[in-house]
């Protein structure tokens, strides 16, 4: 099977799918032999780029994305498959071969050698192959849970253009150990806001700002808002330095409270919020307002309220750990156990606020933690 192959990175596969369904919501994603694959059909070259362009979990696409498995094929005849694909979609420009792999090698198949191969394929028919600054890159990516392997022209330089290296939370002028992972941060704003179009992203308790500097440099008009004082400089001088030095124009933090957002917010964002990116108080560490059940039901209330009707919201739970940890996500009837509250009654509170949830993932934290990512829509309003 061929066509565009969306190939997924990061710490949790599941996730990625999710932000990746978010971002394309036109498109309809199929999924392939490794759980870092997907095949996508009806997006729109534009929205694809700019996917790749603010997305944490995704490294490429492929275009007319090839994938064997190795059982049922020899490097032989997957090189003379290959011999046949290049004839059938021919690029224009310089090219290279860049190849990686997903878990362990392939027994028999090796990537330096397929992909020198490959490069000789390339020059026997003629193209210029520039290693440093081709104008096309055909990729080459075995995956070991599934033992196959995927090869297509790269859409996109798979680098991803999201880094997190540089602005890791202990490195900001401002630090709590509340602060989220750059990465979790950026993920959760796309999947709660979706397409760039969309409308502009809030942060009811900004905290330390991490959802707020990914909401800003992907250029979403946002703001992070936190009733402490504290935060709120804090987050400011977090956000002028993932900045450059410089507060953007499009992103603020305003001091004030979760559960009356219309007060804090720009008069025409009223009924124009796209994403809600949550992540209320708990332990010693991030005191609340009030007790954490009222609190965020009052926040989701309040959200519902200023929420674009096609918006949404990511809510980060702590819980207690699960007996196995996986990367899909899983069924919203599932025994979650969050530190504060009882999972069926916290449902209940997300839909009488006026939300669907959509879909749960976890991720472990450490040994007696972990986090529930909840993702919740509005409810169509008739
Ligand atoms: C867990 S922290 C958020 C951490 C944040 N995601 C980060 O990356 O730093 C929760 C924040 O909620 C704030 N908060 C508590 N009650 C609030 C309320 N009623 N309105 C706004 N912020 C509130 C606290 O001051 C705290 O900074």
């Amino acid at each position: 099977m061929e066509g565009m192959l969306a190939c997924l990175r990061g710490w949790h596969p599941g996730l990625a799918l999710a932000e990746l369904t978010a971002l394309l919501p036109d498109a309809t994603l199929h999924p392939e032999a490794s759980e870092r694959w997907v095949r996508v059909s009806g997006a729109e070259e534009h929205q694809r780029h700019e996917a790749l362009n603010i997305a944490s979990g995704l490294q490429c696409f492929l275009d007319h994305g090839h994938v064997v498995f190795t059982a049922e094929s020899t490097p032989e005849d997957w090189l003379k498959e290959m011999q046949t694909y290049l004839d059938q979609h021919p690029v224009k420009g310089s090219v290279a071969v860049r190849a990686w792999k997903q878990g362990s090698k392939l027994p028999g198949w090796s990537l330096s050698n397929l992909s020198g191969r490959l490069g000789g394929l390339l020059h026997d028919m003629g193209c210029a192959i520039d290693l440093e600054t081709p104008d096309r890159v055909l990729a080459l990516i075995s995956d070991g849970p599934t033992a196959s392997l995927a090869c297509g022209w790269m859409e996109g330089d798979g680098q991803a253009a999201f880094s997190n290296g540089e602005r890791r939370a202990g490195e900001r002028p401002f630090f709590k150990p509340v602060s989220l992972d750059p990465m979790l941060a950026r993920l959760a704003v796309n999947l709660a806001a979706g397409p760039l179009g969309r409308g502009p992203v809030v942060d009811p308790m900004t905290g330390t700002g991490g959802f707020l500097i990914e909401a800003s440099l992907s250029g979403r008009p946002s703001v992070g808002i936190d009733i402490h004082s504290e935060m709120v400089q804090g987050a400011k001088a977090n956000l002028v330095w993932a900045h450059d030095g410089e507060a953007p124009a499009h992103a603020q933090v305003v001091r004030g409270d979760a559960t009356r957002l219309a007060d804090s917010l720009p008069e025409d964002w009223n009924g124009n919020v796209a994403g809600f990116v949550l992540d209320p108080p708990y332990g010693r560490n991030s005191h609340g307002s009030m007790a954490a059940d009222r609190l965020l039901e009052s926040c989701l209330r309040s959200a519902r309220e200023v929420a674009h009707p096609q918006g949404g919201f990511v809510l980060i739970l702590p819980i207690h750990p699960l007996r196995e940890h996986t990367t899909s996500s899983l069924p919203l009837d599932h025994d979650f156990a969050p530190l504060n509250g009882e999972w069926p009654a916290l449902l209940g509170v997300i839909e009488r606020c006026g939300w669907t949830p959509q879909s749960a993932h976890v991720e472990r934290v450490h040994r007696s933690l972990s986090r529930l990512i909840l993702h919740a829509r509005c409810v169509p309003q008739d």
